[in-house]
């Protein structure tokens, strides 16, 4: 059973997504341990507790300093002992030490095709607004490992969702979660927990 812990900042339909694959067999092999925010009033929380999932809040808001609120999120982690962690909609920057604890065990969604909209500033609607800006007539999602950049880990899966004329960000947000993140989130997560993935000289390989 791979142990997962779904890390989230808001409304949590990419965490609804692997919970409902989870119940429907979508997702194999796999128990979501915990799901753990930043923000008190996300809606993830109450999304987890509705289904007897442990959840809790942890931000940087209530620490001193950043180095205090890595350690205790990492000690916080640890103690759930993930297989894998999951950021679905997570807007905290990961500190370098846990990716270096969790390498290659930390995946994330990012809502357009990497490396197009991604980076420091892209998150959320930003990125559709951006998408919408620059006049692209495709877009996507993207589930990468997390290294130390910001949205530079190795690719793991990547689905194209159309534009459309008349569209805002609102509506093409919605289309790109739709068509693509509540798809490819959970097949990443089935993937792993069934052993089909290894990353190797910085690239994930999908074993058919
Ligand atoms: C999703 O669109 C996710 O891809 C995005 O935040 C949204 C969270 O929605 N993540 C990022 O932009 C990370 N850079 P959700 O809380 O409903 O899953």
């Amino acid at each position: 059973m791979l142990r997962i812990v779904v890390l989230v900042s808001g409304g949590g339909t990419n965490l609804q997504a692997v919970i409902d694959a989870v119940s429907s067999g979508r997702i194999t092999n796999t128990e979501i341990a915990g799901v753990i925010s930043n923000n008190k009033s996300a809606y993830a929380l109450t999304r987890a507790r509705q289904h007897g999932i442990p959840a809790e809040c942890i931000s940087p808001k209530d620490f001193g300093t950043r180095e205090e609120f890595n350690s205790v999120f990492l000690e916080k982690i640890k103690e759930l002992c993930p297989d894998l962690l999951v950021l679905a909609g997570f807007l905290v920057v990961i500190p370098a030490a846990m990716v270096e604890e969790y390498r290659n065990r930390i995946i994330n969604i990012h809502p357009s095709l990497i490396p197009s909209f991604c980076g420091t500033g892209y998150y959320g609607l930003k990125v559709h607004e951006a998408a919408l800006a620059r006049g692209v007539k495709l877009t996507g999602a993207t589930v990468h490992f997390v290294d130390e950049g910001t949205d530079t880990g190795p690719i793991l899966l990547q689905k194209a969702v159309e534009v459309k004329s008349g569209d805002t960000p609102e509506t093409l947000q919605r289309r790109v979660m739709e068509e693509a993140e509540w798809k490819i989130l959970p097949q990443a997560i089935d993937l792993i927990a069934n052993g089909k993935v290894r990353v190797e000289n910085g690239a994930a390989v999908i074993e058919s």
